[in-house]
C-alpha cells in the first residue's frame, strides 16, 4: 500500500512548514554548479505543492532564501533571484489550477525590484484562491521578525496604545509576519541536517519534526506523503501525560 492509502484524511496537519536543503549537495553529486540544484528545486517545490493541495494541507510554507543566505557568492545570489522571478511568473498558472493563493514573509523590502513587483503581481492575482495558502519565506530569519514583532510593541506603548502589562502571547503572536496563520504541526527539513536554521522558532515551538536524507531536488509528494504519515504515528502531549490526552 502507498503512503497516501495509509494517511488518516481526519487528521491532516492543517500547516507543513519545509526547509527545502541539499541543492548544492544535489548538483555537486552531478559534477554540476550549484545552480543547477536550485533550478531542479523547482521541480520538487511544484510536486510538493500539488501534493499539500491533494491532501488538504491549508498552509504550506517553503523557506525559499534566508537573510544569511545574502552572505553567499553574489553569483549564486543573484542567480537564486533571477530563478525566484522566472518560476514565480511561470509557476503563477500552476498556482490557479490549483487553486492556491501565494504569499510571501521575510524583509522582502531587501529583495531586487523585479522580484518584489513579480511577487506581488501574483500575490495579487492568487488572492481569491481558497485551497491553500502558499507562504514563501524569503530574506527571512525567525530573530529578525521577533525583534521586529519586539519593536512595533514598543512602539505601540510608547504612543500610548498599549500597556506594557496588556502584551500576551497571543498579541505578540499577532505582530509576527504569520499572524493570520495557525503554527506549523509539522516541519520538514531535507538534506540530513538535523537544525532550524533561524525559520519560524517561534511558530515551532510545539511542532513534530522531520528530518529526511532526501536532497530537495529529489522530494516529490510522495515524501510528504510519508512524512505526514509518520507525523500522524506521533503522540503529540503539549506537555500531559499520555493518560491525560483524550
Ligand atoms: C537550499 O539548498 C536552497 C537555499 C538555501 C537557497 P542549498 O543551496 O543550501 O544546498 P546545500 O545545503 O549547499 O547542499
Ligand atoms: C536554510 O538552509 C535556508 C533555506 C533552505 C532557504 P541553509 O543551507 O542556508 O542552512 P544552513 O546554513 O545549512 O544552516
Ligand atoms: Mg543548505
Amino acid at each position: 500500500m502507498g503512503f497516501l492509502e495509509q494517511i488518516d484524511i481526519e487528521k491532516i496537519p492543517q500547516h507543513v512548514a519545509v526547509i527545502m536543503d541539499g541543492n548544492g549537495r544535489w548538483a555537486k553529486e552531478k559534477g554540476k554548479l550549484r545552480v543547477f540544484g536550485h533550478q531542479n528545486g523547482v521541480l520538487a517545490v511544484r510536486d510538493t505543492v500539488e501534493g499539500a493541495v491533494e491532501l488538504g494541507v491549508k498552509y504550506l510554507t517553503l523557506y525559499a532564501f534566508s537573510t544569511e543566505n545574502w552572505n553567499r557568492p553574489k553569483l549564486e545570489v543573484l542567480a537564486l533571484m533571477e530563478l525566484l522571478v522566472a518560476t514565480i511568473n511561470k509557476e503563477t498558472k500552476t498556482l490557479m489550477n490549483n487553486g492556491v493563493r501565494l504569499n510571501a514573509i521575510g524583509n522582502l523590502k531587501s529583495l531586487p525590484e523585479k522580484c518584489y513587483r513579480q511577487l506581488q503581481e501574483t500575490i495579487v492575482k492568487t488572492s481569491q484562491n481558497t485551497n491553500c495558502t502558499l507562504t514563501l519565506a524569503l530574506s527571512y530569519s525567525s530573530r529578525w521578525e521577533i525583534t521586529n514583532a519586539a519593536k512595533n510593541l514598543a512602539l505601540k506603548v510608547e504612543q500610548g496604545e498599549l500597556k506594557a502589562s496588556e502584551i500576551n502571547e497571543d498579541i505578540f503572536a499577532s505582530e509576527l509576519n504569520t499572524a493570520s496563520m495557525p503554527d506549523p504541526e509539522l516541519m520538514i527539513r531535507t538534506s540530513g541536517e538535523f537544525r532550524i536554521s533561524n525559520y519560524l522558532l517561534w511558530q515551532l515551538a510545539y511542532s513534530e519534526l522531520y528530518f529526511t536524507p532526501k536532497l530537495w531536488p529529489d522530494f516529490r509528494r510522495d515524501d510528504l506523503f510519508e512524512a505526514v504519515l509518520d507525523y500522524q504515528k506521533r503522540e503529540r502531549r503539549f506537555g500531559l501525560t499520555s493518560e491525560q490526552l483524550p
